[in-house]
Parts: C-alpha cells; structure tokens; sequence
C-alpha cells in the first residue's frame, strides 16, 4: 500500500494578516450605510461550533441535501472530469468532499487534493486527516482569501475546482461575477467547476431554515458581537440585538442581521471609534442567495463556463452544477 504523504502547507495569510483584514473589514462594515459586516469573520472557533450545529438541524436541508447529491452523482462527476487534481475552496473539514475523493480514487484518476481556506489551524488538521485516509495522495493545503489568493492555487492538469454548501450564495451578484470570473482566470479549456447552490423553494422552509426554533442560528449571528468584544476590544452587549433572517423578494437571498433593541452608542477601542446604532436599525451579518437553476447556468455562461450537468436531491431542494471552462 501506498505511504501517506505529509501534506504541504503554503500560507499566503498569517495570523497578522489576518488581524490586519479583519480590522479593516470591519471598520468598513462598521461605518458604512446601512451596515454590513463580511461573512467571513463569523468562523471563529466558536462560530464554526455553531455553524457544524446548523448543519445537523432539521430545518437546514442543504448540507444533508448536498450530501445526498454528492453520494450519488460522485462517480459520474468523476468520470465527466477524470479530474488530475480537486481543489476545494472553502474546504473546512472536506466532510462532503469525501465522497469524491472515495470515487476519484476508485477511478485512480485523482493525484493531489487541494483544500483552500481562510483558517490555517482547521486547514493543517483536516490536511493531516486526509492525508492518512488517502495514503499515496498528495495533499497540499494552501491557506487564503477568496479576494486575494486564487491565483495562488497550484497549477496542474485536468482541475476540479469545488466549492460547496451554498457558500456562492454569500456573494451579492456583482462580487459574485467577479468571484467566478477570478475562478475562470486561474483555469484552462476543458478544466471544471462544481458549484453547490441551493434552490429558490417556500419563503416558509427558506426562513426556517435561517431562524430555527432552538435559536442556533441567532447564536450563530450574534457570535460575531463576541467577536468584535474579543479581538476589538469592543463593548457589544448581546441582549441589546436581536437577530432578524427574512426572505428578500427582490433580491431573491435570505437576510440575516441583528437589530438594535434599542438606540446605543458601542465604543470599540482598538479601533478607536464610537458606533451608533437607532433603535431598530439592522447591522447586515450576511446574504443566503437562492438560485434558479436556469438563470444560474447563464451566470455561468457568461462568465466562460458552460454547464454540462445539474445533479438534484430527490425533493429538488438543492442543486449542483458541473460546468467546464469554455
Ligand atoms: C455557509 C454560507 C453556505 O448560507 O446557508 C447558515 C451560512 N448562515 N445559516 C448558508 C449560514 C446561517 C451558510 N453558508
């Protein structure tokens, strides 16, 4: 049997980097109008604890919906893309992941497995683990920023570029275009993308989905008050918001934000600033858009990548989309 490789670890964002980002996005997220802070620093430990219990309520179907797609079309999608090297974007853990890796390896088409992610701590651990269950498998990690360091990812032949969950959805449709058109940038003719989206459904299952009845998810969001306490030194007291999701008709994407219970003045002293907030005034924590499968493959389109295939759950609840680069 083959030797387990160590993983290679490149990190284009140290812990000060980070810091430095997570300061500036949040001055900015702080003092623009109407505010809006970036997903991304809701991943803290913390954050990413609650965020794993979201994954396993009831009311969130996408990840065991994904999951679902992803052990059944995994075999096809490996054989469409006879993929040299996966790269995973916002990797985590790779949970789902596996199911492709499973089948890539049965086929023996994959060589390297590429998990990219914001955090170093996770992505060493979850390197290490593949690397073991995957002996002979070339696990190289790279550490960074969706804005920043896609070009950083290792070129190669026949790449599988993943990225899944829903976490497209995040992005507003500008960000998104470029996002995409960044993705399309790094590849060649003929590489693929698979994308995870879920699916435009009930505005009932959609809210509850993001507002569940044991709270996880408003604990969720309000984890990045502690956040800001901890790493800002800001003086956020949580009782004073309250955490509001709502379907946005226009704009076809969940909004999730905490209101101000009351008017307040929150001083954050590492950042030298007082934020006011009116009473009933939303600070935006993130967007969950939801998509059509017909005018996503136009997105993509337009973008240099045409669909080859839309893989579903039974119940049609979430899609995920094969497309290669023109
Ligand atoms: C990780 C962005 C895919 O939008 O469904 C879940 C984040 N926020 N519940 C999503 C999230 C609140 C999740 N993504």
């Amino acid at each position: 049997m083959a030797d387990v490789i160590i993983p290679q670890i490149d990190v284009h964002l140290g812990p000060d980097d980070l810091d430095a980002a997570l300061r500036a996005d949040l001055r900015e997220g702080l003092t623009i109008a109407p505010k809006d802070l970036p997903p991304k620093w809701l991943y803290d430990t913390r954050g990413s604890d609650l965020f794993d219990q979201i994954t396993r309520l009831p009311e969130y179907y996408p990840t065991e919906a994904e999951r679902s797609i992803l052990l059944a079309h995994a075999d096809d999608i490996v054989a469409r893309t006879r993929a040299e090297t996966i790269v995973e974007l916002g990797a985590g853990t790779s949970d789902k992941t596996r199911a492709l890796l499973d089948a890539a390896r049965a086929e023996g088409t994959i060589r390297r497995f590429i998990p990219f992610d914001v955090s170093e701590t996770f992505l060493r651990d979850a390197a290490l683990l593949l690397a073991e269950r995957y002996p002979g498998l070339e696990v190289h990690g790279v550490v960074g920023d969706f804005d920043r360091h896609l070009d950083r990812i290792p070129q190669g032949d026949r790449r599988l570029i993943v990225l899944l969950g829903g976490t497209i959805g995040n992005f507003q449709p500008v960000e998104r275009k470029e996002f995409l058109s960044d993705i399309v940038a790094g590849l060649q003719p003929g590489d693929h993308v698979l994308l995870g989206t879920d699916l435009i459904k009930s505005v009932a299952r959609m809210e509850l989905a993001y507002d569940d009845p044991e709270g996880v998810s408003a604990a969720f969001a309000t984890n990045v008050l502690h956040v800001m306490n901890r790493t800002l030194g800001a003086e956020f007291d949580p009782s004073h918001f309250e955490y509001v999701a709502r379907w946005d008709h226009d704009n076809e994407w969940i909004d999730m934000g905490l209101r101000s219970r009351r008017e307040q003045a929150v001083h954050i002293a590492e950042l030298d600033l007082d934020v006011h907030f009116d009473e009933g005034e939303i600070m935006r924590n993130e967007v969950s858009s939801k998509f059509d499968t017909e005018v996503f493959s136009d997105e993509l389109a337009a973008v240099g990548l045409d669909v080859v295939a839309w893989y579903h759950d039974d119940d049609r609840d979430f899609g995920v989309s094969l497309s290669t680069v023109r």
